[in-house]
């Protein structure tokens, strides 16, 4: 594997793999802290769009595992102001360094980059496209929960149309066998329809709901999302469904007790703050430290060889 644009792209093999190697890259942060498996790579952190974990992640885990890094976060200092094309970025950049990490407005961004280079390109995130690196910390997170996704009940919420990393985290849960994929949002946040043959495909129960109470009580895993007010063209549209789902300590208290909450973060006003002392609510204390473990798995996989 070259590169990684999509969750398509992954097999039930890759995906153990990337889970046994996130789970050593956990025990060398916390044995020993750092490693230098990557000793003399360089990786270009590539960001044409706001990133604070995704960046913060990827360059941490550059620097665990014994790597450089080029950090390019607000192209506004860089050529691309004057008008540069992204695959004559690239190719500068992938000659300087042996991996681009790159996060665009544009779907489909990342593909062009990797047609713009031999070396490895990373999807960080390609404007309401996908965002597969945080599907795996996503699934890393419930797996080390719950052993097993079989028999579980996934809740998504939020805005399923923009929110990319609901995207990339179906295509990876229709590679096993949920109990259900529950989908709630506004009508106008609806997920995209392509989106879902391949769940359906699998034998995995999916169904779409405007009310969160109406699923809430058999949901394992409760996934909430960021409405995405950079994707929308009409601002009107955004203020009537931005607070559509705000999950308070009153919502939890309707939650199995076995259930987790989760959030790829950041949140602005989704997840009230006195929820984050309950057990259940994983986005501080799991999915942002396993986002470094599992791009310091996908790093040494890719270019460790
Ligand atoms: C997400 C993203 O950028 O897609 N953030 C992240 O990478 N953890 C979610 C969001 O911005 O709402």
């Amino acid at each position: 594997m070259k590169d990684i644009l999509s969750a398509d792209q992954f097999t039930k093999d890759d995906v153990t793999q990337v889970i046994a190697v996130t789970k050593s890259m956990r025990e060398i942060v916390k044995k020993k802290g750092a490693t230098d498996i990557l000793k003399g790579k360089i990786m270009t952190a590539l960001f044409y769009e706001p990133s604070s974990r995704t960046f913060g992640s990827f360059v941490a885990a550059m620097q665990r595992l014994g790597g450089g890094f080029i950090p390019l976060q607000g192209v506004v200092y860089s050529s691309v102001a004057k008008g540069e094309s992204l695959p004559d970025t690239v190719r500068t950049f992938a000659s300087f360094s042996d991996c681009i990490v790159l996060r665009h407005p544009q779907v489909g961004a990342a593909h062009i980059a990797a047609d713009a280079t031999d070396k490895p390109v990373i999807n960080a995130g390609d404007g309401p496209g996908e965002h597969p690196t945080q599907a795996l910390l996503d699934f890393f997170t419930i797996m080390d929960r719950f052993g097993s996704v079989e028999g579980l009940t996934v809740t998504l919420v939020g805005d399923l149309l923009n929110g990319r990393t609901v995207h990339s985290l179906v295509t990876l849960l229709s590679l096993y066998s949920p109990k259900a994929i529950r989908l709630v949002s506004p009508g106008v946040l609806k997920i995209p329809a392509k989106l879902l043959g391949k769940p359906k495909q699998t034998g995995i129960a999916v169904t779409e709901h405007e009310v969160l109470d109406d699923v809430l009580a058999e949901t394992d895993v409760l996934y909430t999302t960021r409405v995405q007010k950079e994707r929308f063209t009409d601002l009107d549209v955004y203020e009537k469904v931005k607070y559509a789902y705000i999950i308070t300590p009153d919502v939890m208290k309707k939650a199995k007790k076995t259930a987790i909450l989760m959030h790829p973060f950041p949140r602005v006003g989704e997840i009230s703050v006195e929820v984050d002392n309950d057990p259940r609510a994983l986005y501080l204390r799991a999915q942002i430290p396993n986002g470094m473990y599992v791009r310091m798995a996908l790093l040494s996989l890719l270019l460790n060889q």
